[in-house]
């Protein structure tokens, strides 16, 4: 018996930022936004929404994609770097509002990588029979921690909310194998600062990206015991089109057989992953059966990965 998705939900803010709004406000063109970056607008949320806000909302809609009802679920885990407040976490705000009594609850902090995180515990609990049913939830409002006057960070991020149900699934469905792992040294590197803003050294990310996405990548694949000609889709972390592609080439993929949802969303951390999956879902392009590698990277550092049998 394997742990696999059994239903997924999203919240994606209505408030659309172009690359041209941006233009307005400071020192940057759509041209160097697009060619960098891959983006071309994201969803901001309004001042009223906050993250535990966007995290009901897509939990309330993975739970009804998963025919269950609030109460089976048995621990609540919620991957995020912008919670309302630290405590209580929005795995509690949203456990009481959802009506999922006998649930525990818990926030997760790992950055981008958050969203593999919690679909990797989750796993570990359904796995060892101790709960049926696990909701991850992937939320961000990274809007209210970027510095709006630093145009090294602002044009990147955007805000939104995905969630999972996780459940048991037939033997050759859900997460076949993972990878998650930290280099806590390069926490420099992509950090919230004192003023509570977020701080970056782009280039260094890049770096370490680019060789940790296609290496968890391949080594996925290989413990599920496959090769990369077996890979039907590939969903990388959503951060820049440059990083997504090096991964896809390593996995020797064409074009249209990766996700390029950060060109509507931008990147929006914790939520990325689960939101492009969502994206691919809803066009088509994933069907039963198919073998997917999901791939993030972030501030931590962090990494995780999953090869996943798409299906119940
Ligand atoms: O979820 C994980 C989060 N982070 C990441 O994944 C980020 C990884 N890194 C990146 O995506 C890229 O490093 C960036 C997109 C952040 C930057 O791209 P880059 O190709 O590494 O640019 P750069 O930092 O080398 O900067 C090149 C130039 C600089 O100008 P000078 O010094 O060459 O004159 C920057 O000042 O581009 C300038 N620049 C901008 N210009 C217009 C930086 N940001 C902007 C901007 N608009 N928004």
């Amino acid at each position: 018996m394997n742990a696999g998705i059994i239903g997924l939900g999203r919240c994606i803010p209505n408030r659309v930022v172009t690359n041209a709004d941006l233009e307005k406000m400071m020192d940057t063109s759509d041209e160097w936004i697009r060619t960098r970056t891959g983006i071309e607008e994201r969803r901001i949320a309004s001042d009223e929404h906050n993250s535990s806000h966007l995290a009901f909302e897509a939990a309330k809609n993975a739970i009804a994609n998963a025919g269950i009802s609030a109460d089976q679920i048995g621990l609540i885990l919620v991957a995020t770097v912008t919670p309302d407040r630290p405590f209580p976490s929005i795995a509690c705000m949203i456990q009481d509002q959802l009506g999922a009594h006998n649930a525990a609850a818990m926030d997760l902090s790992a950055a981008c990588a958050g969203f593999m995180y919690g679909l990797v515990t989750a796993k570990q609990f359904i796995e060892s029979n101790t709960y049926d049913y696990v909701l991850v939830v992937g939320v961000e409002k990274l809007s209210k921690i970027t510095n709006w006057e630093d145009r090294n960070t602002a044009v990147l991020f955007g805000d939104g909310a995905c969630a999972a149900v996780m459940g048991k699934v037939s033997e050759n469905r859900g997460i076949l194998s993972f990878e998650l792992g930290a280099d806590g040294s390069g926490g420099k590197h992509l950090f919230q600062n004192d003023a509570g803003h977020i701080e970056m050294n782009g280039r260094e990310v890049f770096k370490f990206a680019v060789r940790q996405m296609g290496e968890s990548a391949l080594n996925v694949i290989e413990k599920a015991g496959y090769n990369k000609e077996d890979v039907d889709f590939l969903i990388p972390h959503q951060a820049n089109i440059r990083i997504m592609e090096s991964a896809r080439q390593r996995l020797g993929l064409p074009e249209e057989k990766m996700s390029t949802a950060i060109k509507k969303y931008g990147n929006t951390s914790s939520a990325s992953i689960g939101n492009a999956l969502i994206e691919e879902l809803e066009a088509g392009k994933i069907h039963d059966g198919d073998l997917l590698v999901l791939v993030g990277f972030g501030g931590g550092l962090t990494w995780g990965a999953v090869a996943m049998r798409w299906g119940k």
